[in-house]
């Protein structure tokens, strides 16, 4: 039987005429703004990937040693026969529950969720390798409109939101994503979100600015994506990274700032821009929370945190919930 499948939701197509509609909006806004899922094309992905391996961004090996020393207790909590994983990218850190699972009775079924198709074929082909008895029902969509998609349970359920990906939402994103998500939840179902917390300026501005550079490699990409997918004629160089956090909304914000006055042109649209040194484009907001502002955001979408693991520098926190009758 084949162990592989995978749904495509959000074809090249429905990609291309969503982000000429939101780029048009972006760039002609008072504070130019791109959305963060524009990221991740294949290089976008590639780029994350190696962002997760420098010394200064802690989140992803904060994270994955929190799972390892929690991932046994939560298996005997919940018991699940699969894991629905949102923003799943390379699956790095859900080995980890994989094989506590494994201990566990094991686990039948793992169902990727992403908006990039080239990360969840190359993960799924190395996890079904790696796992001789799982199997995966991939799915390619938009976590923001197509989770309705998600094919029905297996069984028991863990739904997984890892890496804070939460935090690049906005607020009122961040609620109706999760309400969506609690439909996803039966009796006995979970939700386990993982979430970057507040902590000291300079950790969180030097996760950020990273010295290798790759951070504003990742940055300027989404301007190369709009490039190739609506005929636009960025000059990268002309570009600068910039990420910083914002006290009064606890967020890291990045930004891409001109270097000179210049005008770009976008064919596709139709359009043509000014910039100015003085004028930003923002690209990514990363919200960082505290055990207080994730109970209030899980209770606002009808949800309530059953557990809360931390690592012991208070860097990170795992949100175990459970969707209220
Ligand atoms: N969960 C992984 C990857 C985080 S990077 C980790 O914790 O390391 C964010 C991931 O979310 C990327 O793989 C990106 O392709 C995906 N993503 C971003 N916006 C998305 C959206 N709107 N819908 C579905 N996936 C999205
Ligand atoms: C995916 N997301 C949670 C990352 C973050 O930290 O906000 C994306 C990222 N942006 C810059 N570095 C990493």
């Amino acid at each position: 039987m084949d162990r592989f499948r995978l749904d495509v939701h959000a074809s090249e197509q429905d990609i291309v005429g969503n982000i000429a509609e939101d780029v048009r909006k972006g760039l002609t806004s008072a504070q130019k703004y791109l959305l963060p899922k524009y990221f991740y094309d294949e290089l976008g992905s590639q780029l994350f990937e190696q962002i997760t391996e420098q010394p200064e961004y802690y989140p992803t090996r904060t994270e994955r040693s929190l799972l390892s020393s929690s991932a046994r207790e939560l298996m005997e909590r919940v018991h699940p026969r699969e894991m629905v994983e949102l923003g799943s990218g390379s699956s790095y850190k859900t080995r980890v529950l994989l094989d506590a699972a494994s201990q566990n009775g094991g686990l039948p079924r793992y169902v990727p969720f992403d908006v990039s198709p080239s990360i969840i074929e190359s993960s799924a082909a190395a996890l079904l390798n790696e796992y001789p008895t799982l199997d995966i029902h991939g799915v390619v969509g938009d976590f923001e409109r197509h989770l309705p998609e998600v094919p029905p349970a297996g069984g028991r359920r863990l739904v997984l939101f890892l890496g804070s990906t939460i935090g690049n939402l906005r607020l009122d994103e961040r609620r109706s994503l999760l309400q969506q998500i609690k439909l996803l939840l039966d009796t006995g179902d979970r939700l386990l979100l993982g979430v970057d917390l507040v902590k000291d300026v300079a950790t969180l501005e030097a996760a950020y600015n990273d010295e290798a550079g790759v951070t504003a490699e990742f940055n300027l990409n989404v301007l190369r994506v709009i490039n190739k997918a609506l005929g636009a004629d960025f000059r990268l160089e002309e570009f600068r990274h910039n990420a910083h956090y914002n006290h009064d909304e606890a967020r890291i914000e990045m930004h891409l700032m001109p270097r000179s006055h210049q005008t770009v042109s976008i064919k596709d649209l139709d359009l043509t821009i000014e910039f100015t040194p003085e004028e930003t484009i923002h690209t990514e907001n990363s919200h960082k929370f505290t055990r207080e502002t994730t109970g209030s955001l899980l209770e606002e979408a009808g949800l309530c945190l059953d557990h809360w693991y931390t690592d012991p520098d208070n860097m990170f926190g795992l949100a175990l919930a459970a969707a209220r009758p």
